[in-house]
């Protein structure tokens, strides 16, 4: 096994051997986060220390495939300017020596404490997992204290991704987890010194629902509490579950005596092709921020075009989360707006059954605002380039994302029903499209890979439409 100092190094230098080739790659985002070379699947630790937001994120440097795990690690004091902070865990010990998983980050005495899963293989390739703490005093430097929590009898090995909270006096974790009936839950366990973990079991009864539940979270909004999870084995269903994995949420209450959650049912978080993971935390503002992966697992991840300029995935933008009537709404952080340069705005444009352009609305690092003032068409679409769309169906109230598969090259979509459409925010960068509709009810996040050099963007209605176009140029 190589020594921690070695592995970091070995990282540093694939950065060096490769960083120049993702530099030229016109898939590049400009302004969201993305690895500096290799692979990045989930976001990790995600916290506000010491007047920064910390993120971190699951990190391959050597490769764009899932051998080997670090964490990388951002901070910002903003949530727009990131700056890269040397590597903060690297799977160098006996008890994550096949990578550092993911986890989650708390403050306590001024200390960040990162709970993490150790991803461990046995001479025979068979799975250990080992939940563990890594401390720090300064944000940047990391202490292994090795596993704190074992595997508990009726479990398979998968079981991972700690997320750890205060609730009252003590602490708590939930695990995302396997029975050894192969099906997926979350299991509780409980603390008074973030050392020694005692076990309650499992939150939910449900038997029914896959056979994995990854990366937990769950958090309190407007006195509910919210279980956002991403589970593994769910068939699709008309127009839900249509990736291979999902990312939602139950919303219930969270009786910590009784060890039992009473929730309703399952709603997917994001209607696109690329969202997994997702991470909360709670800021110094008061805010339910959250960051997600703009992948999943699996899905097309030997497709990606990028994979030939050494590099692959990247995060959402950091979006808040409001429940409104038993239903998570996510709107990008307000302090986006300082990502922008100059707008184009025009007030009461009015389309009538055509498709128009208008001057200076174009680019591909780009937000797009959208507010509809009279609409009296079936139809609305904006277009992006050539194969992207996003197409507003009010007559069968329903919602279409098209974008050119990364396989085939034929379009897919992704669809999800809506009541009436009434505004659209839209993040466009290079190779994503961030899709906030009607103030964050609906969301579609998907990488789209497509000619960078068409940067038009086009409206078009079936029927007699007013809407306000605003558009800004984004910093890149
Ligand atoms: C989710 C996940 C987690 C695991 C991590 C490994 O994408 O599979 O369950 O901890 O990725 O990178």
């Amino acid at each position: 096994m190589k020594s921690d100092n070695e592995l970091k190094t070995k990282a540093y230098q694939a950065v060096k051997n490769s960083q120049d080739k993702v530099r030229q790659d016109p898939y590049r985002l400009h302004y969201h986060i993305m690895p500096s070379v290799g692979l990045l699947n989930d976001p990790n630790g995600f916290v506000y220390y010491q007047g920064k937001y910390h993120l971190f994120y699951q990190w391959n440097p050597f490769g764009t495939n899932h051998s080997s795990k670090f964490w990388g690690h951002f901070s910002s004091k903003n949530l727009v300017d990131w700056h890269e902070e040397p590597i903060a865990l690297a799977p160098s010990s006996w008890f994550d020596k096949n990578g550092c998983y993911s986890g989650s980050a708390i403050v306590h005495e001024d200390q960040l404490y990162l709970f993490y899963t150790g991803n461990v293989r046995d001479e025979n390739g068979d799975r250990e997992t080992y939940q563990c703490l890594a401390i720090s005093s300064d944000g940047v430097n990391f202490d292994k204290k090795g596993p704190v929590v074992q595997l508990p009898n009726g479990y398979t090995a998968h079981f991972r991704d700690p997320k750890v909270w205060k609730h009252e006096e003590k602490w708590y974790m939930i695990i995302g987890a396997q029975t050894e009936q192969v099906t997926g839950t979350v299991v509780l366990y409980e603390s008074i010194d973030l050392i020694s973990w005692r076990f309650l079991g499992p939150i939910t009864e449900r038997q029914d629902f896959g056979y994995m539940w990854e990366c937990p979270d769950l958090f309190s909004l407007n006195d509910k509490d919210v279980l956002l999870f991403s589970p593994q084995g769910i068939e699709p269903e008309g127009y839900h579950y249509q990736n291979i994995y999902q990312s939602g949420y139950f919303v219930g209450k969270l009786d910590y005596q009784e060890v039992s959650y009473q929730h309703g049912r399952f709603e997917e978080i994001d209607r696109g092709f690329d969202f997994y993971a997702p991470q909360t935390t709670v800021d110094n503002k008061g805010r339910r921020l959250m960051f997600g992966w703009m992948g999943v697992p699996e899905e097309n991840e030997q497709d990606h075009p990028t994979i030939s300029h050494h590099w692959i995935h990247a995060l959402t933008m950091p979006r808040q989360l409001e429940l409104k009537d038993g239903k998570l709404f996510q709107h990008p952080v307000e302090e986006l707006v300082n990502l922008r340069k100059e707008a184009v705005i025009y007030s009461d444009v009015v389309i009538k059954g055509e498709k128009i352009q208008m001057p200076r609305v174009n680019g591909n690092a780009v937000e797009l605002f959208l507010e509809v003032k009279e609409n009296a068409s079936r139809q609305f679409s904006v277009s992006f380039g050539n194969n992207t769309q996003v197409l507003f169906d009010q007559e069968n109230k329903l919602v279409t994302l098209k974008r050119k598969s990364m396989k085939s090259n034929q379009l897919e979509k992704r669809q999800c029903h809506l009541n009436d459409f009434k505004n659209v925010r839209i993040f466009l960068d290079a190779s994503s499209i961030e899709i906030f509709i009607n103030g964050g009810e609906e969301v579609f996040t998907t990488r789209i890979f497509d000619d960078v050099k068409n940067d038009s963007i086009y409206f078009h209605s079936t029927g007699k439409m007013i809407i306000d176009i605003n558009k800004w140029e984004l910093k890149q």
